[in-house]
């Protein structure tokens, strides 16, 4: 990691020299961010970091820290460790594989800062925190020009955040193995989401993402993230989405279960992961993402049609839209720091935006292949009452195969999901290579 992480921070310093050339700045000020206080309250939210300081400094407990870049020298530090009797402090990393590349000065209050800073007007700014910033005589906060340039970097990844992106491949793993082995013993959605915590040594407050823990119907909720008691009813599909992080970087995974393996359903979950990997050895640099979402979407029409939900030819189903109301989400986003990660839309430095077409207004990703993007592919396929119903008095209504697709109800729906990186060759399936060695 260590060798890794130099590279990045290189790469990195590049990019701060350029931005600060280009906007007649001195230096960048990035902070990491404090936790929220609740309304009226003294209790607060978990802490979340700014994705832009850990994309400098990979330490997601970093909190109430500074860092100070010029592109030039070696970065600056400022990491917060408090003496406090009330709260934890955060050890200070000063072991860590990325210590060497920063200069340290500890922070043992907070209103340290501003001596540090005694050309506020010559820097720029980055965080959420605009009131801080505008107190301590920042004028430029928060850029959308060098925000547009950090964003469109972190679209395309070093190979210490491909690296740890893998790594966080086998911990989500080992979870996803203990989750199942829980459904098929019977547990509920919540005792299940216990052995997934447990087993990635992960509380509910650090996990990537809110884990997905769906039996039967539930899976049908894109984002469920209720979690029952239930021991008791029949059980006939789990799908579990969650993930884990490693330097602050999330892997995201899903995998969905047919509790009846001889199954109908059971044959359906074997085909979409065959859909996924086929998708994934198609991806090649240069093409847009879009072609492989709309390559999705004629592949589930062919599903619709061979087991006989919709009576109409697959091209007809794809056609008509009717692909979008079982697939109606996107293929897959960029990953990083962020689960969704930046960049997704941006075609360029200069921070152009193309939006999804109407017809996909869920397509995280418009943007051409590149090496070393980092994106998810999950493609899925559900019973949803809601986006059902709206057929139900359509002129295509006789073609729909009412009676099956009320019976599939049972089973909620399908998702399948791998992280994969762009090489030169193609695609790389992190997830499919970390599984071969858990
Ligand atoms: N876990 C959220 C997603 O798959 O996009
Ligand atoms: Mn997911
Ligand atoms: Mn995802």
């Amino acid at each position: 990691m260590k060798t890794l992480f130099s590279e990045h921070i290189s790469r990195l310093q590049k990019v701060v020299q350029d931005i600060l050339e280009k906007a007649f700045l001195d230096g960048l000020w990035i902070y990491s961010g404090k936790a929220k206080t609740w309304f009226l309250d003294d209790q607060t939210a978990p802490f979340r970091i700014n994705p832009y300081f850990n994309y400098f400094f990979p330490y997601p407990q970093a909190e109430n820290c500074w860092l100070c870049l010029d592109g030039k020298n070696k970065p600056k530090i400022y990491f917060y460790c408090p003496e406090d009797y009330w709260v934890s402090t955060p050890t200070v990393p000063t072991e860590a594989f990325f210590a060497e590349e920063f200069e340290w000065i500890l922070l043992k209050s907070e209103n340290e800062i501003a001596k540090f800073i005694p050309n506020p007007t010559a820097c720029a700014f980055i965080g959420e925190d605009v009131g801080l910033a505008n107190s301590l005589g920042f004028s430029q906060i928060n850029p959308q020009k060098i925000l547009n340039i950090l964003n469109f970097e972190r679209s395309t990844k070093t190979e210490f955040e491909i690296e740890s992106i893998y790594q966080a491949q086998f911990s989500a793993l080992k979870g996803h193995q203990a989750a199942k082995e829980a459904f098929f013993a019977g547990k509920s959605e919540f005792e299940i989401n216990l052995e997934y915590l447990k087993t990635t040594k992960q509380s509910e407050l650090n996990v990537p993402y809110g884990n997905i823990m769906a039996i039967n119907y539930h899976s049908a909720v894109l984002h469920y993230t209720a979690l029952d008691f239930d021991t008791n009813t029949k059980r006939y599909s789990f799908l579990i989405d969650a993930g884990t992080t490693v330097n602050g970087y999330a892997s995201d995974l899903t995998r969905t279960y047919a509790f009846d393996s001889s199954s109908e359903f059971a044959e359906l979950v074997a085909k979409m992961d065959k859909f996924k990997l086929d998708i994934i050895a198609e991806l090649s640099i240069g093409i847009n993402y879009l072609h492989y979402h709309t390559r999705m979407q004629q592949m589930i029409s062919q599903l619709l049609a061979e087991h006989q939900f919709i009576h109409l030819s697959a091209q007809q189903i794809f056609e008509e839209g009717i692909s979008r109301t079982f697939f109606p989400h996107g293929l897959g986003h960029f990953l990083g720091i962020q689960v969704h990660d930046v960049g997704g839309f941006q075609q360029n430095l200069r921070g152009s935006h193309k939006a999804p077409p109407e017809a996909y207004p869920s397509l995280r990703c418009t943007r051409d292949l590149q090496e070393n993007m980092v994106l998810t592919i999950e493609p899925g396929f559900y019973f949803i009452d809601m986006l059902l119903n709206s057929w139900k008095n359509s002129r295509y209504s006789s073609a729909f195969n009412w009676q099956k697709i009320e019976d599939f109800k049972r089973f909620g729906g399908i998702r399948t999901e791998d992280n994969i990186v762009i090489r030169a060759s193609g695609a790389e399936n992190l997830t499919a290579k970390a599984e071969l060695k858990v």
